[in-house]
């Protein structure tokens, strides 16, 4: 096994155009809790049985006292760009204005990044709503969309054109399904009306968020994350194809046709009438509001058949070998796949690949991560870029997921996802083989394009 990232030379890669960078979120690294408001993601991890490891993020990785150190890890990357996100209840009070103690973080921040030259890229949300607005029905209410839209006028407000790039909402299907309908991540819910609900109020959030990012910022460029998990069929057997497809339109293509085709996929002709989201007229057009980036967050595949239970749309069926430590297959070629079919499907904007990594079971060894497995991983993933890049789609940059081990969410700090080893009980900071490989592939880059 090889420990350096290498690209083919000619890559369009390994032009200094195509930006690569790490992300992180608010909720995952950040800490200082108490001086916030509450979130849905407090409250889920104070619900016993719900976090793997009965952990929450109270402290994280005190990414708030230690922010000055953590951007110093960033330079020492050599990364272009920084993905991280804006906590909501951090930025904002109960009464809707900006609390001042909160957005100077992220000035401060943004200040700090730009006087490295690493480019700020901005998630408005990644899945930390204020525990107040749940309280009033969170996604399930349609007024939480235009709550959005104020937040975002204030944020966008304020910081304007000193960050490069906002995107509206990371994953809205995380938020969505796994928070309302399937109920594994905060706030918990379940039922597939409080899942499409969650989902139709959140894309028409989108939509009023990327006007209200018009509205303060000319230059930044605004858009969305979306996350994929391409559908295979278990079988060619027609019943297993029409289920494998009524699974993609059903998880992926549900939060990106709106987006682009203002409408969504057949597949909701399939589901009760009590089951389809609570459409209004002149939403799609909201939604449909134009972009300049999709953001692509890929880490796997799933495989589907048809299901025995006449009540189901499909079957997924388990995770084939080899996997991540959280159980995910680890299936290149569905990157490049994923994207070029997007490319055929849609009119998209440029994209960036705003999410790609690995949870491997890492070994603390003399100090050291010998992390070969994630390098593997990487040099995988980037090589299914390049292969997609080459067969015409436009993609813009890379991040991958994440600067450092953080709060892994329902599996709390056991999985370990960083290119940066975190010991949580002293917050030191160890550089993993793989965060010397993603920084050589960086310099190779810079050299490749001065000469
Ligand atoms: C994505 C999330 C991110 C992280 C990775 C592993 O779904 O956006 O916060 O947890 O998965």
């Amino acid at each position: 096994m090889n420990k350096a990232l290498q690209l083919p030379s000619q890559s369009p890669m390994m032009d200094r155009s195509f930006i690569f960078g790490v992300a992180t979120s608010s909720f995952q690294i950040e800490g200082s809790a108490d001086e916030r408001l509450p979130s849905i993601w407090d409250t889920f991890c104070a619900t016993p049985g719900k976090i793997a490891d009965n952990s929450h993020g109270l402290i994280a990785c005190e990414h708030i006292k230690r922010f000055r150190d953590d951007v110093k890890i960033l330079v020492k990357l050599g990364v272009d760009a920084y993905r991280f996100s804006i906590s909501w209840p951090r930025v904002m009070t109960q009464q809707g204005e900006l609390n001042e103690n909160g957005i100077q973080f992220y000035e401060q921040l943004i200040e700090a990044l730009r006087a490295e030259g690493i480019r700020p890229f901005v998630t408005l949300y990644h899945w930390d709503l204020p525990q107040y607005l749940e309280d009033a029905g969170g996604w399930l209410n349609r007024d939480t969309a235009f709550e959005f839209e104020k937040y975002v006028d204030a944020v966008v407000g304020r910081l304007g054109d000193s960050v490069e790039s906002y995107a509206t909402f990371n994953e809205p299907f995380c938020s969505a399904y796994l928070g309302y309908e399937v109920g594994v991540h905060a706030p918990g819910l379940t039922g597939v009306s409080q899942g499409r609900t969650a989902a139709h109020h959140i894309l028409l959030a989108h939509g009023l968020g990327m006007k209200a990012i018009r509205r303060n910022t000319e230059k930044a460029l605004a858009g969305i994350v979306l996350n994929f998990t391409p559908c295979y069929p278990y079988s060619n057997d027609e019943a297993d194809l029409i289920a494998t497809n009524d699974a993609d339109q059903y998880i992926n293509q549900w939060y990106i046709k709106p987006l682009f085709d203002g409408c969504y996929p057949d597949v909701i002709d399939k589901l009760p009438e009590a089951h389809r989201p609570p459409i209004q007229e002149g939403d799609f057009s909201i939604m449909q509001q134009k972009m300049d980036f999709l953001g692509i967050n890929f880490y796997t595949r799933l495989r589907y058949s048809a299901s025995d239970d006449p009540a189901q749309l499909y079957f997924e069926h388990p995770h084939l070998s080899p996997k991540t430590d959280i159980g995910w297959e680890i299936y290149p070629a569905a990157l490049t796949y994923l994207l070029t079919r997007l490319h055929e499907m849609y009119s998209l904007p440029p994209i960036y690949i705003t999410e790609n990594g690995a949870a491997m079971d890492d070994k603390m060894v003399d100090g050291q991560v010998y992390d070969l497995d994630r390098i593997e991983y990487y040099q995988m993933h980037l090589k299914a870029v390049h292969d997609a890049m080459e067969s015409g789609v436009v993609i813009n940059g890379y991040f991958a997921w994440s600067l450092m081990d953080n709060f892994e969410w329902a599996e709390g700090y056991l999985k370990r996802f960083g290119l940066i080893h975190v010991d949580y009980a002293t917050q030191k900071r160890t550089f993993k083989a793989s965060a010397h490989a993603y920084r050589g592939l960086i310099e190779k880059r810079n050299f490749a394009t001065a000469v």
